[in-house]
């Protein structure tokens, strides 16, 4: 999970690394507000989980706050890179002297962490690192060691900070690493990192990825910082049934039962596509083991209700479920499921009592439903259906 800059910031100030006061609003009359509270020059933010805010306009200097209100009336609504802005952050304006570049994530190719440091922050950190690697030192991280106060000053070092500010910055980031470890992150990037006028060193901007394995067992007040509004509708719902679905851009519908059943049915599906017009998988969606009637209407229930399904293709094997239960699960979803349920169904069923269950759909009789012998020629026919 993605955190806003603002929720970077809370995390950051729970570690003692050093931040400005920052105050999130959602309309100019609280960012007017905010920027009284905190007093002076302030700069007001756009809270978007994308980068590059201060190049499209995001990212305001205000000396009143009356100055706040109409930075905050330009910046709310504004589309940066296909994110609206919503919400505001008013930061205490800080006095830059100097800006850097740190950040610590998982480097999984090498099974380590990595951390990226530079006394050239501020710009794109990608540019920087395409134009002049040079600039950019790349240190190793042990993961049973971490940034202790050797290694935040050997990753200075590696950046060419002079002494002096080797040791100030050091101090920062075995707290950014604090952070890291504690909150479980696999990115915790800072830029610009910044000395001010008064020789002090403070993060200005942050960027913090969560690992969501890490959610429910470690860190369950991690659920309070998933943004609900901004997340897919429909992977929103399926989430709320406690289905395991991924929304992907096609007109296939696809319904298994099993993980690696399902990543197949993708595979044969996209591939039965290429005869029809270009056709492709609309999600993923695994029902489980135990797939109940009201665990297929709701998976059938969330499949329905994406716009861009034209067919729809059930691809189950019957293990400890028969294919009865399927098969009795199907009829009975599209029974709760009425005249919501318009979109043709391929079913292919095999394993434990197949023929009991192909039987029970083929006396239901409903128009919608086709069944397929083989997971060939049920792809084949989905693709053809979600392409007529
Ligand atoms: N509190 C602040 N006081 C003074 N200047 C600031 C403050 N916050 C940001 N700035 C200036 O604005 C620039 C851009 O800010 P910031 O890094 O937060 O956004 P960005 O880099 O455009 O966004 P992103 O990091 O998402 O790409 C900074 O490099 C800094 O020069
Ligand atoms: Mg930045």
């Amino acid at each position: 999970m993605d955190l806003y800059e603002y929720q970077a910031r809370d995390l950051f100030e729970k570690y003692e690394v050093p931040v400005l006061a920052g105050i999130v609003a959602d309309t100019p009359e609280e960012v007017r507000a905010a920027a009284e509270k905190i007093g002076g020059v302030v700069v007001v933010k756009a809270q978007v989980k994308t980068g590059g805010r201060g190049k499209a306009g995001g990212v305001k200097v205000a000396k009143t706050p009356d100055e706040a209100y109409e930075a905050a009336k330009s910046i709310l609504g504004l589309d940066i890179k296909g994110h609206i802005v919503k919400r505001v952050m008013v930061a205490q304006g800080a006095q830059i002297e100097k800006e850097y570049y740190f950040s610590v994530l998982l480097d999984r190719a090498n099974r380590s962490y990595l951390s990226l440091c530079s006394v050239e922050g501020g710009m794109e950190i990608e540019e920087l690192a395409v134009e002049r690697p040079d600039a950019l030192a790349r240190v190793e991280v042990d993961p049973l060691q971490g940034i202790d106060a050797a290694k935040a000053l050997e990753i200075a070092k590696a950046a060419k900070f002079d002494d002096e500010t080797a040791a100030k910055v050091a101090d920062v980031f075995v707290k950014l690493f604090d952070v890291y470890k504690g909150e479980g992150a696999t990115l915790v990037e800072v830029n610009p990192l910044i000395q001010d006028a008064a020789g002090n060193i403070i993060a200005l901007d942050g960027k913090v990825t969560l690992d969501d394995n890490a959610t429910e067992v470690r860190h369950p007040e991690h659920e309070e910082l998933e943004d609900k509004d901004s997340a897919d509708p429909l992977e929103a719902k399926a989430k709320a049934a406690g289905l395991n679905y991924v929304k992907l851009d096609g007109q296939v519908g696809i319904i298994g039962n099993g993980a690696g059943l399902v990543m197949s049915t993708l595979d044969v599906v996209a591939y039965a596509g290429e005869n029809h017009g270009g056709v492709k998988p609309a999600n993923f969606l695994d029902i489980g083991g135990g797939a109940s009637a009201t665990v297929m209407a709701a998976g059938l229930d969330v499949i329905l209700g994406d716009e861009q399904v034209k067919s729809v293709f059930v691809n189950v094997f019957g293990g400890i479920t028969s294919c009865v239960a399927v098969a009795e699960g199907i009829v009975k979803a599209l029974e709760i499921l009425g005249d919501t349920a318009t979109k043709p169904l391929v079913v292919r069923l095999d394993g434990n009592q197949v023929e009991e269950g192909r039987a029970i759909l083929a006396a239901a009789n409903n128009p919608l439903v086709t069944l397929a012998a083989g997971m060939d020629e049920g792809a084949d026919k989905a693709a053809e259906l979600a392409n007529a």
